[in-house]
């Protein structure tokens, strides 16, 4: 029964993918403690540029600064190893493209205009449908970046909900903005694609248009926001993208304060 939803999964996948790079290495699992972990210790000759690796359910998923992510069936849990052709500078955009990506899919599969928030999440009525997680290794012989979706696709929110905290930005899921189950196939195969299309724009070094995708799908200009990295928080007005893919927010002296760590926003 498990192994009938991994092979047809895959196959069915690999037949609606029509890239030409991501994808062609696909890994998929009943279950998994993380993708992340998964695609993380691959060796490299298991995981060649764009290799996919998508668990049914997770048990131990990993989201960003060290929080737990929950993820049940029904959700899109998805790690995708990226091999960059592009200088360490355009790292952080890895995040900017799989967030561009999601949304497209999203209003493929939903007619459902999703909204991006710095650094890597996706909301839908200012809740999280969707959140990334960027590993980089770029040190070893092994060089790599895993980039890691987590989609709240067919499940209830409540089931993340109830394990927030308090100051945590809510959860929502496309089956309730959506009112019904998603194919996850066929969204995991317009993910893809659009991974595809946005990574050619940082392969031909057109990050500033990825930057400027990116900021037509956000609303955040002009909003108030705290920062928070756990150790400072910074209050004020959300003003740009830098090039170089970092927060500028107006403080309340008018001076320029520009966020380059991935801290946690929230509006105010
Ligand atoms: C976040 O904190 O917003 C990022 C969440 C990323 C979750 C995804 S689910 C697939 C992959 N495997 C993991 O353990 N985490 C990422």
């Amino acid at each position: 029964m498990t192994e009938a939803f991994e092979s047809i999964f895959k196959t069915k996948l690999a037949e609606l993918l029509k890239t030409n790079r991501f994808g062609k290495s696909i890994y998929v699992f009943n279950e998994l403690d993380s993708t992340q972990d998964y695609a993380n210790a691959l060796p490299i000759t298991e995981s060649v540029h764009g290799t996919i690796v998508i668990a049914r359910k997770q048990n131990v998923g990993k989201g960003r600064i060290g929080r737990s992510w929950i993820s049940p069936e029904g959700g899109l849990w998805m790690s995708i190893v990226i091999r960059p052709d592009f200088s360490a500078d355009n790292i952080i955009f890895t995040q900017f493209i799989g967030a561009l990506a999601v949304a497209d899919a999203i209003q493929q599969a939903t007619n459902i205009r999703s909204r991006l928030k710095w650094p890597n999440d996706v909301l839908i009525n200012e809740k999280k449908v969707c959140g990334i997680l960027v590993d980089v290794n770029l040190e070893s012989k092994d060089k790599k970046i895993v980039m890691g979706l987590g989609l709240n696709a067919n499940i209830e929110s409540s089931l993340i909900n109830n394990y927030l905290t308090a100051d945590a930005t809510k959860a929502t899921t496309l089956k309730e903005e959506y009112g019904n189950d998603i194919d996850l196939v066929n969204l995991t195969k317009s993910i893809v694609d659009r991974i595809e299309y946005y990574y050619n724009f940082l392969s031909r070094g057109k990050a500033l248009e990825i930057i400027a995708l990116w900021k037509q799908n956000s609303d955040m200009f002009g909003r108030r926001a705290i920062v928070y990295d756990g150790i400072e928080k910074i209050m004020g007005e959300v003003i740009d993208i830098d090039q170089d893919g970092s927060l500028l927010m107006k403080l309340g002296d008018d001076s320029i304060k520009k966020i380059t760590y991935y801290g946690n926003v929230t509006f105010h």
